[in-house]
């Protein structure tokens, strides 16, 4: 038997209403992603991928097809069951870091886990989270805020918070989007050291082709429709 998809989405079609016509953002998307995979997307602006990431988090629902995560339909959950399944099964990295400016890196991470499990006692929730963002190579910085952070630094705290409560679905949209080139490839390697290492599935979406290669498979997504781009080794 193969093992079950962390990701399955089928024949998802999106579209929205915009000013009383229908808009067309996604048609017949399919993608299957097994557990432990890194899948890269990438696509011209404009072509779906974000609203892509946000019917896999649960943000948005597709208007055709389904979308199922971890073994569980998207389409017919309510929204605390979604609140609940994105607090235990997805990490999300977002573009412009989005940490909390008035809380310092271990706080920052720490009230990630904090929601994702609300169980363990504040000193099992610094020590969860301090190991964290010393995997991210921050153990030097726990107590900064994001202010007196370097880019890089913050997306690693990004990242951190991400992955502290050990989702197996990581979603990333651009996580390099706002770094120089050298520091997204260092946040990227760390991303996927991660992943590999806590056995995570990603879908990275980026526009740099470089970091796409380094996924185990990479789609294109064009004007709503996505394919799998075949990847020389
Ligand atoms: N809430 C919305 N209302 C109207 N149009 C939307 C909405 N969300 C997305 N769109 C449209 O859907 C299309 C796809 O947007 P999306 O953000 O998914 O693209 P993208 O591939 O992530 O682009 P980028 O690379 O620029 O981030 C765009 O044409 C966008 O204008
Ligand atoms: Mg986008």
């Amino acid at each position: 038997m193969t093992q079950a998809a962390i990701v399955d989405a089928r024949d998802v079609d999106y579209a929205l209403e915009i000013a009383g016509r229908p808009l067309t953002i996604l048609r017949k998307v399919n993608l299957r992603v097994a557990p432990a995979e890194v899948v890269a997307i990438v696509g011209p602006s404009g072509s779906g991928k974000t609203s892509l990431l946000m019917l896999l988090a649960g943000l948005e629902k597709a208007t055709g097809g389904t979308v199922a995560v971890n073994g569980r339909d998207l389409g017919g959950m309510s929204e605390d069951e979604l609140a609940r399944f994105r607090r235990h099964t997805l990490g999300i990295v977002f573009q412009s870091f989005h940490l909390i400016p008035s809380l310092t890196a271990l706080d920052n991470v720490g009230m990630a886990l904090e929601i994702a499990e609300p169980n363990l006692s504040m000193a099992q929730i610094r020590e969860k989270a301090a190991a964290a963002l010393a995997s991210v190579g921050l153990e030097k910085r726990l107590d900064h805020r994001p202010s007196a952070l370097s880019g890089g630094e913050q997306q690693r705290v990004g990242l951190a918070r991400a992955s502290v409560a050990n989702p197996p679905l990581l979603l990333a949209d651009e996580p390099t989007g706002n770094l120089d080139q050298k520091t997204g490839a260092i946040v990227v390697d760390l991303m996927f050291d991660l992943a590999r290492r806590n056995n995570t599935a990603v879908v990275l979406i980026t526009h740099d082709p470089a970091l796409a290669a380094r996924a185990d498979r990479v789609f294109t997504m064009t004007n709503g429709e996505l394919t799998e781009t075949p990847v020389a080794r």
